[in-house]
């Protein structure tokens, strides 16, 4: 694995004058996360006065074209609707550079440009985020080694990467081989928007502020856990990307074993980003290699009815929609609980969840049985947590039913609005708090750890991928890949 330490110690210097930089500007990850989240930063007077932000993308527009054609997702978005003067304050800090990221003469133009709106004399701090197509990482960092612009005199330059890294452990050793050219490893913020939810944050703190669950977080009280992405959403137009990637690569190489890691670690001595990350790096390092060859034994795959009809989808796609598999962590905490991930598309409902199942009581003294207790994360929609546990129902025998013990954002904090993802990680990125952005190593490992599983369900010999109707919860064969180790998925349906 490939890491070079380099100190990440954040600068807290969200108001210190920097330059945003978004590759790609006229894509849709700039029009509905990027500016829209730099917008509400800007509004919550988190950017600093002095703060400017270029876009750059391939076609032809002036500043104004380019403000227009961003005015038009203004109040379109979840949690985006700025007071019109707030607005019009933060558009007059938006600029366009046209010009290509592969040519190096387009990048000097930028340079040049920058230069000419940057304080006069001194180097500028810049933050550069990469939304463009993944084949571009690549000459996009080389490119601003070239012209010089990574360069740090008196300043700092980061870059934010966006997901997918690489394809597989090989292509992402490489891209991080090629980052590390030009920059150094603390200058690299590889963007996991999963890390920057609120909720997943929260589970740090749940886990590491509190006393009353820590002592139970382990395999002498859990009897497995359970993290599903599920979601409403099918493929639609971006089967050109989907098609490619599936799933596996889409879901779990990131976000999922992301959750996996935050579930799984140890406590930092400090909440400090190397700490945090070697944690979460000791997990997926304890995760349970398999062989191609054993991958149908720990992984089930499906694609949901009419991916073949999507847009550009080959006929013989046997590309997964939906994965479901059990991941052991061999090490003292976790020995012999399995963490079941699952993930798919077209799903019945859009949800992200974390359940934790604990062992049953060891004895029973009551004539009824009961289910274990259930801890349930909610991690979006309806954010929370519920604890399910036995109550007697009254004015009856010894009559036992769940029940449920909750807190949900919306009740203990007002209706607050739960800012996006992107907001919390561009912020961070500004300050120099690379927390909640994966490392080289921690994506290699995460790659070490799928590659395998990809590679053995994808073999001619290895079972097709099943099918699931639209809108349905999944497969039958999910159900069946947990029946076989006599348990079952939790599909709560958590009222609130
Ligand atoms: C993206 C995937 O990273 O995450 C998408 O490429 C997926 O396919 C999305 O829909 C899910 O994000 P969220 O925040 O809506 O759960």
């Amino acid at each position: 694995m490939s890491f070079d330490p380099g100190g990440n110690t954040p600068d807290k210097s969200s108001q210190q004058p920097a330059t945003i930089v978004i590759f790609g500007a006229s894509g849709d990850l700039a029009r509905r996360k990027l500016i829209p989240s730099l917008c509400n930063l800007f509004c919550k007077g988190r950017l600093g006065p002095e703060v400017q932000i270029f876009g750059m993308a391939r076609s032809d527009m002036t500043d104004q074209e380019y403000r227009d054609s961003l005015a038009q997702g203004v109040g379109k978005f979840e949690n985006f609707s700025p007071e019109r003067s707030e607005w019009e304050d933060f558009i007059s800090r938006v600029h366009y550079h046209r010009g290509d990221i592969s040519s190096l003469s387009d990048l000097n133009g930028l340079e040049e440009t920058l230069r000419g709106v940057e304080p006069s004399g001194k180097p500028a701090n810049r933050l550069y985020y990469l939304a463009l197509a993944p084949s571009l990482y690549g000459p996009a960092v080389l490119n601003l080694g070239a012209t010089g612009m990574a360069r740090e005199e008196d300043c700092w330059r980061r870059v934010v990467i966006e997901k997918p890294f690489g394809v597989d452990l090989a292509s992402a050793k490489e891209l991080n081989k090629l980052v590390h050219s030009v920059f150094a490893e603390r200058q690299v913020y590889r963007i996991d928007h999963y890390l920057g939810k609120e909720t997943v944050q929260n589970l740090l703190v749940f886990r590491f502020a509190n006393t009353i669950f820590e002592p139970i977080w382990n395999r002498n009280y859990i009897d497995n856990v359970q993290i599903t992405v599920s979601e409403t959403v099918s493929v639609s137009d971006r089967a050109g990307y989907y098609d490619q990637a599936g799933v596996m690569r889409d879901m779990f190489q990131n976000h999922l074993f992301q959750l996996l890691t935050v579930v799984a670690m140890e406590p930092p001595s400090n909440f400090e980003a190397d700490l945090l990350r070697n944690e979460k790096v000791k997990v997926l390092n304890a995760v349970r290699r398999v062989t191609p060859e054993l991958a149908p034994q720990i992984a089930v795959h499906a694609q949901y009815d009419g991916y073949l009809d999507e847009p550009d989808v080959p006929n013989s796609s046997r590309t997964p929609t939906y994965a479901a598999m059990r991941i052991d962590v061999d090490n003292w905490r976790w020995q012999g609980v399995p963490f079941y991930l699952r993930s798919g598309k077209a799903l019945s409902d859009k949800r992200t969840e974390i359940l934790i199942e604990f062992q049953k009581p060891p004895h029973m003294m009551f004539p009824q049985d009961s289910g274990p207790n259930i801890l349930a994360i909610q991690i979006q929609p309806n954010e929370g947590l519920h604890l399910e546990f036995q109550a007697k129902t009254p004015d009856e025998k010894m009559q036992l039913r769940p029940v449920d013990l909750e807190f949900h954002y919306d009740d203990s904090f007002g209706g607050q609005a739960i800012p996006d993802a992107y907001e919390r990680l561009l912020l961070d990125a500004l300050t120099g708090d690379a927390s909640l952005f994966t490392r080289s190593d921690e994506i290699e490992e995460a790659w070490e750890i799928i590659d395998p599983i990809i590679q053995g369900l994808a073999v001619a010999d290895a079972p097709a991928p099943a099918s699931y109707a639209i809108g349905s919860r999944g497969p039958d064969a999910a159900d069946q890949f947990l029946a076989k180790d006599g348990r079952q998925w939790l599909n709560r349906s958590w009222q609130h």
